[in-house]
């Protein structure tokens, strides 16, 4: 158990109307509980998908709520990344039909990203295409995967090879659901936090590199309950301006090309690093080449680079293993013509997409990194 915020009573509900007006509700337990009343209410023929995690934590606030939903409705995959595979959209499709699913089924997304992704994908494809609701129970589903309309599964270990655009009918995000988010869970979550903070706002990246993220886990907190409106709103903000990501919602990948190589380089060697984790680490080496490339301060990389440091376990390298960085990156899909494309900052809060970076400036931002994990 992390954090106990007091969402229980009419005071603290975040709703924020930019949002709203896109189907994004950030409220508290008893809004929530008003929309699976009300606007929301789940159908005898919707279903609820479940990770074998949140079925355990989340599905009893949910029947709290809402204590109508039938144990059939349930659909339960086993959690964990690895999980987020054909196998399980097929059997998703499959216990919908067997249970009876039409056109107008709705399904309930429950769970973090994992769940959103292939549960999204599900829906979007069972029948051409049902309804689905958003209901993430992560930092990570809360503040950046439930929002934008991207889902998908992996293949082979891939990441998001398959998968569509599609935008669910509502996201019912509610902090309540962080109380039994796992403190790692918690920290991965937080690095997405800061990439939104660094890519679209300098006053939101001000606030977040004032916050402890140690400060923020554990306890009661409204502080953060703000932070994760700030950033589902930046990132609405950003992804529906280019929902299907040929332009500006790219800036939202900074820290992601090298993170992704790092992040395939751990899980290459059996030692996986939490998403957030490895974002951070391509940050730090992102924030330097944005230094070298996008004429970002010298100072402000180094405000990025020492608060990534203190606040997150970076991914350790060594020079052995940069090669296989390297050639991880070969393989990323933002690559054209020969050269990685990145998205840098100009500054903290102005960030720009489409940059060719040449392979030995990676190399140099990778040979940095291995001073400042040590
Ligand atoms: N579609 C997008 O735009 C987008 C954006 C970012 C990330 N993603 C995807 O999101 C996934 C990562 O998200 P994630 O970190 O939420 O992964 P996740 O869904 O695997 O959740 C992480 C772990 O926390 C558990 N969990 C979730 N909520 C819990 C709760 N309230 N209490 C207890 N345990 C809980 C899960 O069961 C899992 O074990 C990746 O698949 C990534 O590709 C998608």
């Amino acid at each position: 158990m992390i954090m106990k915020m007091d969402l229980s009573g009419e005071e603290n509900n975040f709703e924020n109307k930019d949002l709203t007006a896109n189907n994004i509700h950030f409220c508290n337990y008893k809004e929530l509980g008003r929309l699976l009343n009300g606007k929301y209410k789940p159908g005898s023929n919707d279903f609820i998908l479940t990770d074998s995690n949140t079925h355990r934590y989340c599905l009893p606030v949910i029947d709290e709520l809402f204590p109508e939903l039938r144990t059939e409705q349930v659909v339960t995959i086993l959690a964990g990344e690895q999980n987020k595979n054909a196998e399980n959209l097929e059997f998703i499709w499959k216990t919908l039909l067997a249970g009876g699913a039409g056109r107008n089924s709705r399904l309930y997304c429950l769970g973090g990203g994992m769940v959103t992704d292939i549960g999204g994908f599900a829906a979007a494809t069972f029948m051409r295409g049902i309804r689905f609701i958003h209901i993430p129970t992560s930092l990570i589903g809360m503040a950046d995967a439930s929002v934008g309309g991207k889902t998908a599964i992996n293949l082979n270990g891939a990441k998001n090879v398959a998968g569509a655009f599609a935008l669910p009918e509502a996201v019912l995000s509610c902090p309540v659901f962080l109380d039994t988010l796992p403190n790692d869970e918690f920290l991965s979550g937080f690095g997405e936090i800061v990439k939104i903070s660094l890519v679209t706002g300098a006053a939101f990246w001000d606030k977040v590199r004032r916050t402890s993220v140690a400060n923020l886990t554990g306890k009661r907190n409204d502080e953060l309950a703000i932070l994760i409106s700030q950033a589902i709103k930046a990132k609405a903000s950003i992804a529906f301006q280019d929902l299907k990501d040929t332009g500006v919602r790219q800036r939202l990948n900074f820290g992601h090309t090298i993170g992704h190589a790092m992040e395939e380089l751990a899980f290459k060697k059996g030692n996986p690093v939490k998403h957030g984790f490895a974002v951070a680490s391509g940050m730090i080496c992102e924030s330097y080449l944005s230094m070298k490339q996008a004429g970002l301060a010298a100072d402000a990389h180094q405000t990025i680079e020492s608060y990534l440091k203190e606040n997150f376990p970076l991914i350790k390298l060594t020079t052995e293993d940069i090669p296989m960085v390297m050639s991880n990156l070969f393989h990323d899909k933002k690559k054209i013509e020969g050269n990685n494309r990145f998205s840098l900052l100009k500054s903290p809060g102005h960030c720009m997409h489409g940059i060719e970076i040449n392979d030995s400036l990676i190399e140099e931002s990778l040979q940095e990194y291995l001073h400042i994990h040590r």
